[in-house]
């Protein structure tokens, strides 16, 4: 039963946030979903191209400074800080075949101590067999264990962690093949020349409340000690450890590191984009169905808000302490989803969203997309055209780019097409 549950986890997870479309008051916080009562999303909203101090960012040069500003915005009021330094990064690397031969697999554990008793993540990658040199990559953040991702004999078992006990345990193989496996998917990418990798977020750090003395988090947290408001909340760790991947990856010879495209879903898409804002090596961001504290904005009153975000019973510590005081300020907020866009630019990035996924708020995506826009043409980046939101399963592939497909919360067969026609586009 507990195989099917961690199975299943990105699914649930799905279902979960559909099922909260349905009620009108999650953790005791009402729900809105009528768009007149949404109230005015520009009330107070700050323009990513005006400085802290009121005058107008002229020029891409002006924009780095700018960039500067709200980034830091970012880390003071929502994702947390960083820790300065690293510690010594390790890696072990067992190269064989994947797939019965059509591809080169390797498993990589990146320890992020010296210690083999520390925090370390298992990294699944699969490479085109007949490559002659350096691939571009899609790096998968997903729920799921590296050994339930695939029907691959021989992926090394992941883990996973038990809230109750706070420890964590070896998921088992699937009996047989695995009707959820995305071989089919990860081979669509290597016959298009681009390799595949995937790693589970949990191994990096847990995900749940208290967690701060366990994984990444814990290299830091003192015991006991109360978090600083502007301290990192678990979606700043997983980019933290995707982050050392990427320092991974630059000594890979058989990986492109200058061309690595990232996604995730759900609290994953937060991670995609917050991680595409703090580490410029990665080049393609698509984040999926980020929605609120990810790509929707904020001021805009619908489905999930940052109170829901925020409330205790629910996931605060995957973001600062500070980000749970502008739940009822929304129009103090200094920072906006548009502004999380923003620190994309000029990179690639790919929205993508549901129709029914109005928990996530797929029209707040759109709209923070309009008002980063702006952005983009500084750089000298194409956007889209109009203000309409484009119609389910219509794609709009500009370096700005935004996909809905028709249907909820989650990633559909067709979006891991819609990924791959943008990473052939922009990589
Ligand atoms: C909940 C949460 C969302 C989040 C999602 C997930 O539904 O409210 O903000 O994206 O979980 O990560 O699955």
């Amino acid at each position: 039963m507990r195989k099917i549950t961690v199975l299943l986890c990105c699914i649930l997870l799905g279902a979960a946030a559909a099922s909260a479309q349905d009620r009108d008051v999650i953790a005791g916080i009402p729900v809105n979903y009528d768009e007149s009562k949404v109230g005015d999303y520009k009330l107070g909203l700050p323009d990513p191209l005006t400085f802290n101090n009121g005058k107008p960012v002229k020029n891409a040069k002006q924009w780095k400074k700018r960039r500067a500003e709200i980034f830091q915005l970012f880390e003071e009021n929502q994702f947390g800080r960083w820790q300065a330094k690293k510690p010594s990064l390790r890696y072990d690397v067992k190269e064989d075949a994947g797939f019965g031969g059509e591809a080169v697999r390797k498993q990589i554990t990146l320890y992020f101590t010296p210690y083999d008793s520390g925090p370390y993540v298992d990294v699944l990658l699969y490479l085109p067999k007949d490559a002659d040199g350096p691939v571009p990559i899609l790096l998968n953040l997903s729920f799921s264990p590296n050994n339930l991702v695939v029907s691959d004999p021989g992926v090394k078992p992941g883990r996973r962690w038990d809230p109750k006990t706070r420890t964590v345990s070896e998921a088992a193989s699937m009996p047989g093949p695995n009707p959820f496996g995305m071989d089919a998917t990860v081979k669509k990418y290597l016959a298009e020349g681009f390799g595949f990798a995937t790693l589970c977020y949990t191994d990096i750090t847990p995900d749940f409340n208290d967690d701060d003395e366990l994984g990444v988090r814990g290299l830091w947290h003192e015991k006991g000690a109360a978090r600083a408001s502007d301290d990192w909340g678990s979606i700043s760790a997983w980019a933290y450890g995707v982050s050392c991947l990427m320092d991974y990856f630059e000594k890979d010879a058989s990986v492109d590191a200058t061309r690595v495209a990232l996604t995730g879903c759900s609290r994953l898409g937060k991670t995609t984009i917050w991680t595409g804002a703090c580490e410029l090596r990665i080049k393609v961001v698509m984040p999926s169905c980020s929605g609120e504290g990810g790509a929707a904005m904020s001021r805009r009153v619908y489905g999930e808000t940052v109170a829901h975000l925020t409330e205790p019973t629910r996931f605060p510590y995957q973001f600062c302490p500070k980000y749970a005081y502008w739940g009822d300020k929304l129009t103090q907020m200094p920072m906006d989803a548009h502004m999380l866009v923003a620190l994309i630019a000029p990179r690639p990035l790919l929205l993508q969203t549901g129709t029914t996924d109005n928990w996530s708020d797929p029209k707040g995506e759109w709209l923070s997309l309009i008002e980063a826009r702006k952005v983009y043409q500084l750089l000298g980046k194409d956007v889209p055209a109009g203000d309409e939101m484009p119609a389910a399963d219509q794609p709009v592939y500009t370096t700005l780019g935004y996909v809905m497909h028709e249907g909820g919360h989650g990633v559909l067969p067709q979006d891991w097409d819609y990924y791959l026609e943008f990473m052939k586009r922009h990589l």
